[in-house]
């Protein structure tokens, strides 16, 4: 079955819990707040930390095929100017002419007018041209001051057999204000102006570094993490002796200069990347040395990376990795998308890009994005600085010595056939080849890329729940749960002393509380009634109670181990609570 979309009401209430309980606040909150900039309290930070730290050990850790980086924020300008971010990493923005003079994204108006109230009002007239005309005498001062029907209300007469035959509201708004003689305009969503022309803004951040203010010491905040990663791509492979396949991780802070951040925690101007760069051999060299690529099918097992795979099977692999790891953090299969970019949506350089898309409570946004970026990065910075970026591969250099030379003609004849139907030219085929033939190669990139913020988005949006219980009396109460999956919940263990006063249950308690805090984050609640510090960790996530009571100390020894999604308790001995929780928590 299809999961719908969360409303947005449910966004509302998730902010406003994020609030109370310390996991998100609006940051500079003192001075008013700083748009696009967010500080995760005590709780926000504890789940970031856990959200990394299972990437990290999916993707680097746990793989020996992946190495990791931490590369500076700050770096060479030049890497900016190879990327393409210098030249092409911007926004198209207008700005309003008419009374607002606000600036927007050009591509983001009809979605801020979707949102609009103005919206909902014009639709309420559609093809009541009487309304439409006495609304732009009267309200529409008010509500849109800057339509040009509002400010020129005699040419109402001129559009008003128009008026009574539209019936979409993006139509109705565009008509009403477009000046006399002008065609098409795009109004403003804010004020009913006519906006400008788009033009490029750049989304980078600009600073300076060292003491002079001059042009030539401009620096950038990185806009993502990739690009250190390509620039360090042959120290990490010789340092760590590594040939392709192989990949180069890296968790690290980007920034954008959103025009319009928005959406929560969704589109910030300063945001946490998790993106790793996988580096596979081109498929020509994949097929010299296996004398075939595999082709990609339905039936193509992906569990292990196979040594004839091309950028097919690894693009694929990658898709495939980080479903697992997204279910495997608790969101279900059907709680996101797999969109696979069209030819024409694809950057010009890229063969393939599947974004994994969530359903958001604003709407279906892109989570994740899964690129074979071809040799498209390495040959730039192998272009603009100098270095090589080429691998020497020995295993190839020696499977094309043992080809003929009619052989390698014919391999040749049908690379350059293959690269022109591609639509590159056969100059450069024939100069790939030759360094090809000799055992070299840039090698092509994989790259799945992953914002934490908007994963930890996803992950409260999915674990939200306002549950309606009817206790034995038959009165109702609402539960507030998040069911967080327990490696990403902040806390794991609640550990609650049933009462205060009694020293030697108070003192077990403690004991316990302090041998898990050894392992994982827990919290101790010895306040309130046990129900009320139950429904305070639910609130939080918390996936495990711990309750020592009168039976612990008189009877058995044993404590209650209650779980947050079936409420149900169990008695176990403090002696196989930690092997438990170890099975619970850390799988
Ligand atoms: N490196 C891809 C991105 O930042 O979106």
């Amino acid at each position: 079955m299809e999961k719908k979309e969360a409303p947005k009401s449910a966004l509302d209430a998730l902010v406003s819990l994020c609030k109370r309980r310390g996991f998100i606040f609006q940051s500079s909150e003192i001075y008013g707040g700083f748009a696009g900039f967010w500080d995760y309290g005590p709780l926000g930070c504890e789940m970031k930390r856990n959200i990394k730290e299972s990437w990290w050990r999916f993707t680097v850790r746990d793989r020996e095929d992946v190495e990791g980086l931490d590369a500076s924020i700050i770096m060479h300008p030049a890497i900016w100017k190879a990327s393409g971010h210098l030249d092409t990493f911007s926004d198209p923005m207008s700005m309003c002419k008419g009374n607002c003079r606000k600036l927007m994204r050009a591509d983001q108006i009809w979605d801020v007018f979707e949102e609009s109230t103005l919206r909902e009002t014009l639709a309420g007239m559609l093809g009541e041209a009487g309304k439409i005309a006495t609304w732009c005498k009267g309200k529409g001062k008010s509500a849109a001051p800057g339509l040009y029907t509002v400010q020129h209300p005699e040419y109402l007469e001129k559009i008003f057999e128009q008026l009574k035959t539209i019936t979409d509201v993006k139509e109705l708004f565009i008509l009403l204000a477009t000046p006399e003689g002008e065609t098409n305009v795009l109004p403003c969503p804010n004020c009913g102006g006519v906006m400008t022309e788009p033009r490029p803004f750049n989304l980078m951040f600009k600073t300076i570094v060292g003491p002079v203010e001059d042009p030539s010491n401009v620096a950038y905040l990185r806009p993502e993490t990739a690009q250190a990663i390509f620039a360090e791509f042959a120290n990490v492979m010789v340092a760590s002796r590594q040939m392709p396949p192989f990949g180069i991780g890296q968790i690290g802070k980007s920034f954008r200069n959103e025009v319009t951040p928005r959406n929560y925690i969704f589109r910030s101007r300063e945001f946490e990347q998790m993106e790793v760069e996988f580096f596979i051999k081109p498929d020509e060299a994949v097929e010299l040395l296996c004398g075939h690529v595999a082709p990609l099918t339905d039936e193509t097992d992906l569990s292990e990376p196979q040594a004839d795979w091309g950028w097919e099977c690894w693009h694929k692999y990658w898709v495939e990795q980080r479903k697992q790891w997204l279910v495997k953090n608790g969101l279900p299969e059907d709680s996101f998308v797999e969109y696979w970019q069209k030819p024409d949506e694809l950057a010009h350089y890229a063969r393939a890009c599947v974004d994994i898309e969530y359903r958001f409570p604003f709407g279906v946004q892109e989570l994740e994005g899964i690129a074979a970026r071809s040799d498209f990065d390495l040959s730039r910075h192998q272009e603009h600085s100098g270095k090589s970026m080429e691998v020497f591969d020995e295993p190839l250099k020696l499977a094309v010595k043992k080809l003929s030379d009619e052989e390698k003609a014919a391999f040749r004849a049908k690379t350059v056939a293959e690269w022109e139907a591609r639509g590159k030219t056969a100059e450069a085929a024939n100069a790939f080849l030759d360094r090809l033939f000799e055992g070299r190669y840039i090698p092509h990139v994989i790259e799945p890329s992953a914002g934490v913020d908007r994963m930890a988005l996803a992950m409260l949006c999915n674990a939200y729940e306002e549950q309606k219980l009817v206790d034995e009396k038959g009165k109702e109460d609402i539960r507030t749960v998040l069911h967080l999956a327990p490696a990403i919940a902040p806390v794991k263990v609640g550990v609650f002393p049933l009462v205060k006063n009694k020293p030697e249950l108070y003192a077990l308690a403690r004991d316990i509380f302090k041998k898990l805090q050894r392992r994982y984050n827990c919290f101790w609640d010895e306040s309130g009634a046990i129900g009320r510090r139950y429904r305070r960790q639910d609130e939080i996530g918390t996936p495990f109670c711990v309750t020592v009571d009168f039976d612990t100390l008189e009877k058995d020894g044993t404590v209650t181990l209650r779980d947050r999604d079936t409420m149900q308790q169990e008695r176990i001995s403090v002696d196989d609570l930690i092997r438990r929780l170890d099975d619970l928590i850390l799988g």
